[in-house]
């Protein structure tokens, strides 16, 4: 298998002002094989999000190399970087990050449109999506006129439509009901098995046992164990 994401000895820190600087990754090494479902389970405050943001290369960390789908991350530009993310990261939020001035299908599009294709190619190229995802009827609504089961499909459709090498999800049901947030995994684990590498960030122990292996960040350090560690 190869392997999608490398990181190796990651240190993250935010400046306090002063030259200061407050660690918050500490020396964070994991590995994700092409194909896996991975959830990264921790309590609030613990470094998710801050380690989903370096994982999807929306922020830089201060030493470390990470290899993401065989880019050398920590050598790229920022330009280089922006380019990455829009062809390798499918995101996923808790809140949907959703234009609620937009239809569906213009959410949808929208990463297509980011890479150059022309409005028409790219609404053709997102049927098969949106279909897949029983949003046909409504890609014509507002994100406000949908149920919030319903944003999370439009949220991973657009995820989906670059054909990301990763759908990176943080807290994907976050903002569900525990059914609609079932569903949702359900939705997962088959992108999964139609052969999607899925890392999922999650608070919640019933959420990360639907990936197939789980690993743990406290206070910003990664435990890697096996399912049947988890309590
Ligand atoms: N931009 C930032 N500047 C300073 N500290 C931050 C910033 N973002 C997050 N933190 C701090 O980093 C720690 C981890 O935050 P976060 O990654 O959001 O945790 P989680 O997603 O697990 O709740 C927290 O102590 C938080 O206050
Ligand atoms: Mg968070």
């Amino acid at each position: 298998m190869e392997k999608m994401v490398s990181l190796q000895n990651i240190v993250k820190s935010y400046p306090m002002g002063r030259g200061e600087k407050l660690e918050i990754l500490h020396d964070i090494s994991l590995t994700v094989e092409e194909g896996e479902f991975l959830a990264i389970l921790g309590p609030s405050g613990s470094g998710k999000s801050t380690l989903m943001n370096v994982i999807g290369c929306m922020d830089r960390f201060d030493t470390g190399e990470y290899l993401l789908h065989g880019h050398a991350i920590h050598q790229c530009s920022d330009k280089e970087l922006t380019a990455i993310r829009n062809q390798e990261i499918g995101f996923i939020f808790q809140k949907y990050h959703l234009i609620g001035t937009y239809t569906v299908l213009q959410n949808i599009i929208m990463p297509l449109l980011l890479r150059g294709m022309s409005q028409k190619e790219a609404e053709q190229a997102a049927m098969p999506t949106i279909e897949m995802l029983g949003l046909g009827q409504r890609i014509r609504h507002k994100p406000g006129e949908l149920s919030g089961g319903q944003q999370q499909r439009v949220s991973i459709a657009r995820a989906l439509v670059g054909k990301p090498s990763i759908l990176l999800a943080d807290e994907p049901t976050g903002a569900l009901d525990q059914n609609t947030g079932r569903e949702v995994m359900r939705l997962f684990e088959q992108l999964n098995q139609m052969g999607h590498t899925v890392i999922m960030i999650t608070h919640d122990l019933g959420i990360a046992r639907h990936a197939h292996r789980v690993v743990r960040i406290v206070d910003g350090r990664l435990y890697q164990q096996g399912e049947d560690h988890l309590s």
